[in-house]
Formats: structure tokens, sequence, C-alpha cells
């Protein structure tokens, strides 16, 4: 019991707490003691070395980005203005099957976009990775997934498009067991990109399932998020099955305008499986484009008979993100390179790689408007950014998913209330990934927070002008510690590794 007399390091005044339940929220005052909220009510009385007023604000656990790619971001900048602006104080790395190590692989495929500084590499496993974010400290908390595609890199060389063998598949296993054994949370596929695309469900199922040993998570990019939207997603259901592991369906979504619709039957196989016992969530940022490498829309097929993961897809809806080899490309859409080379598409597509290099992203515009309300209502959603912040024009989404969120869907069109929002960007997410101490505003948890006006917060971040923090988000605590305060970034550098289920 906390009396008058206590004295905190930081005390929030006057908001409106939402708890990260999605119970009703209540007006309490947060004392904050250390890393730890260690008062909840009314504190009028009490004294505090910095206090925070938040009248009229509302106050919410700081957001958990459970689709984040920063793994090498978070060391080469260690600030990540772009997540803590936007509220995020914890970031799941790994997804999509790429994961931080090992660090040959990983590099292959990350380091060409983030230059690390000299003396942070290179780390050994997961574990080494983990330290390396606790020594170099970035301004928020970092979660880790162990990503397959890295894992096959290293296990099968440049041999890919075949099974592995029963040795490559050990190989494989044994970086799970590291990772797992240094505190990851899970295991990730990206079944769309090279050379995870090349794998069977048996071999998926048979490295997911030293994830599964751990109760860790098994989180995918599924193989097709098009056509065969509903095989993908029972396939991820039966690998989570075989495998022990929870599952989450990454950016859970209808790709390609044949297939709109598509996620009322995938929300049911969803409803279905979790019916039977089966823990199976998704994740969604909220835009109706997505963002990938141009080579794997290529690989696909989606600029042609769009038969691939992605579906079909339009030059015209195709906007060229980042373009380290050609800057100068950045902006533009695949349709004037179609008319500028008079060449087919893919013909255009592949001069832009020959040219900008491997390491192209695009922005593409892919989804239902009515598709992104769907899988935001469904109380099986839960948020991440899935952000790729590089180059002059980044999707937004690196910027706007979490202010979007609050400000368009909740505030201006009524999609999902604020508590189920609030839920969704962070209890929901702690208690998935086993992020213990995280995710709620309650005695003894840490001080993750975030201090927001429900009546203005937007994002501002456009396909125009993509790298540009919300409004209406003022104060951004880490582990006890304003990141952002008053909009500004305080230049703090208070984030851990979260090691699965460890405080
Ligand atoms: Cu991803
Ligand atoms: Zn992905």
């Amino acid at each position: 019991m906390n009396t008058s007399h206590d004295r905190f390091d930081l005390i929030i005044r006057g908001g409106t707490i939402y708890d990260g339940s999605g119970g009703e929220p209540v007006s309490a005052d947060i004392g904050v003691t250390g890393d730890r909220i260690t008062a909840l009510g009314d504190l009028t009385e009490a004294a505090a070395a910095d206090e925070i007023d938040a009248s009229g604000m509302a106050v919410a656990p700081g957001f958990i980005d459970v689709h984040s790619h920063d793994d090498f971001h978070v060391l080469s900048s260690p600030d990540v203005e772009h997540n803590v602006y936007q509220g995020i104080t914890t970031v799941v790395v790994g997804n999509c099957g790429f994961g931080a190590a090992p660090y040959d692989a990983a590099a292959e495929r990350q380091g060409e976009l983030y230059a690390l500084p000299p003396e942070v590499k290179p780390w050994v496993g997961y574990g080494g990775y983990l330290d390396t974010v606790d020594r170099v400290k970035p301004s928020l908390n970092v979660a880790a997934l162990v990503g397959h595609n890295t894992l096959r890199v290293d296990a099968m060389g440049d041999i890919q498009q075949v099974p592995p063998s029963i040795d490559q598949v050990t190989h494989m296993a044994g970086w799970v067991a590291e990772g797992m054994e240094a505190g990851a949370v899970g295991f990730s596929t990206g079944l769309i990109y090279e050379p995870g695309r090349y794998s069977e469900t048996d071999e998926i199922a048979a490295v997911a399932t030293v994830a599964g040993g751990y109760g860790g998570v098994y989180a995918t990019h599924m193989r097709n998020e098009a056509e065969r939207l509903v095989q993908a997603v029972e396939e991820a259901i039966a690998i989570g099955q075989t495998s022990g592991c929870s599952v989450q369906i990454s950016h859970h979504k209808a790709s390609g305008s044949d297939n709109w619709g598509a996620v009322e039957r995938s929300l049911e196989i969803i409803e279905a499986a979790r019916e039977r016992g089966l823990d199976v969530t998704a994740d969604q940022y909220p835009y109706t484009s997505g963002s990938t490498r141009l080579v794997a829309v290529l690989q696909n097929g989606a600029l042609t008979e769009g038969t691939g993961g992605i579906g079909r897809v339009q030059a015209k809806d195709v906007l060229l993100a980042t373009s380290p080899g050609r800057p100068e490309y950045e902006g533009r859409s695949l349709a004037s390179f179609v008319d500028d080379w008079d060449l087919p598409a893919e013909d255009a597509a592949q001069r832009i790689i020959d040219e900008a290099g491997e390491h192209v992203y695009v922005v593409i515009f892919m989804m239902d408007e009515g598709d992104v309300r769907r899988v935001l209502a469904h109380p099986t959603t839960m948020i991440g950014t899935d952000g790729i912040p590089r180059g002059s024009k980044p999707h937004p989404r690196a910027w706007g998913t979490y202010p979007r969120i609050l400000g368009k869907y909740v505030r201006d069109e009524g999609v999902i209330s604020l508590q189920d929002a609030v839920r969704k960007m962070s209890g929901m997410p702690a208690d998935k990934f086993q992020l213990a101490g995280r995710g709620y505003i309650r005695e003894g948890a840490f001080a993750d927070l975030v201090v927001f006006d429900p009546a203005t917060v937007i994002d501002t971040a456009t396909y125009e002008d993509p790298k540009t923090p919300p409004t209406g988000m003022p104060h951004v605590i880490v582990n006890g510690v304003p990141v952002v305060r008053d909009g500004r970034h305080t230049q703090a550098r208070v984030g851990r590794a979260l090691r699965r289920g460890r405080e």
C-alpha cells in the first residue's frame, strides 16, 4: 500500500488509464519507481522527482510491435525514432524468416541496408545478438524470433532448391535450440522468399518442433496470401499442431483484387482452430498497401500470371520505396519505367534490380479497405508495423501504424473501441510472446507507457512524405524513463533485450 509520504521517481498525473486488458478505462495517477509502476490511484499528496501532466490524455502500456524487421536497425540507429515516436516500446524482430543469427547469413540479407558500427559486430548466435542489444542499449526493448530463411542459408549454402538433408535439418534445429535457450520468443518463416519458398511443410514442422518444445511461437509469412490464402492458413495451423508452437499469422491479408474478401474465410479457419484448442492469432498493419522486395515480386510472378504468393499486381500499383543503387528512382511507380523504357513490367522490374541492386523494396497497393477493417475488428488480430525504414520513400507504416489505428480506425471510423485497440497493441502481444512484466498497466509491471490525446492523435506519414512522426502522442516512457517528452526524442537509451518469460 502506498501512502501520501511516498516519493516516486516519476508521477503521470490525471490521465485516463487503458490498462492493456481491454477493460473499461479508469482515471488514475501512475507512480513510477526505477523501471516499475509502483502505484496506481490518487497520488495527489505524493511527490516525485519528475512529473508528467496527462490530464485530458489517455495513458496506455507502451506498444509492442509484434512484426518488426528492425533487427539491425536497433543497433545501427539505436534511437529508433520511427518506432518510439509512434508509441512503440518493444519490438519483436526476426519476422518473415529473417533473423539476426547466424551473423553471416543474417548480414547477407540485412547488412547492406543497415550498416553497423564496427564495434558491435559480429555476434555469435541469438544469445550473442541479445547480448549485443543489451550492450548497445537502443531506446526501446527488443525480443527476437529465430528466422528460418537465415538458418536455411547457413545450413544449405548455395544449393537451396531441394529439400535439406537430415544433417541440414539438424543444423537448423540446433540454431533454434540455441536461440530458444538464449530467450528467443519463437521461430519465424517467410515462405514467399528465398530460400524458404523451397521448403515443404515437413521441413518447417521438424525445425519448428524445437521451438514448440520451449513453448515458442511459430510466426509465418505464409506461402500464399492470394488465391491460396486458405490453404496457406491451413498449412500454418498444421505446423502449429505438429510442432507444439502457438501460431501467429503475419500481416493477415488477402492480396490481389481477385482475392479480396477471402479474409472472411481465413478468419473462420482461425476461429475453428481456436475452438479445437489451438492458440492461433494474427497481426496486421492498417494500410491497403504492402511492401516487399522487388525480387520477391518477380519470383512470385505477380506482374504476369499472378498465381504466386502475392497474387496479380499492376505496374501502376507498385511504387519504388528503397532503391540503394539508384536513390533517384524512389517514389516513382513501376508503370513510369514501363513507359520510359518501353518494356513489359517484368523486364522493367528486372532492369531496376540490375541497376539498383538486390535490395530494392517496393510499396504495392494490393488490399481491400473492407478486408483491412474486417481483419482489424477481429478479436484474433494484434498490431505490428512490418516497417522497413530505409531509403527516402519507405512504406509509411514504419512511422504511422499505431497513431493511424488510434486516429482513423478508432476515433474517426469507429471500427474498434479504444480499449480494444490498446489491447491489440499491448496486453495481447505481451501474452502471446511471453514478454513477462510487459503489456499491462498494473502495480509491479515495467513502466513502459505511452501518453496520447485520443481526440487528436493521428499519423502524418504519407506515401509522398513517409518519414514523419505522429501528432497527439507527446510522451513515451521505456523502463521508467521518458524517451519521447513533449513530442521530442530525449536521446535516452534505456531499452533492453527481452528474453522469453523472464523479467
Ligand atoms: Cu515482414
Ligand atoms: Zn512478411
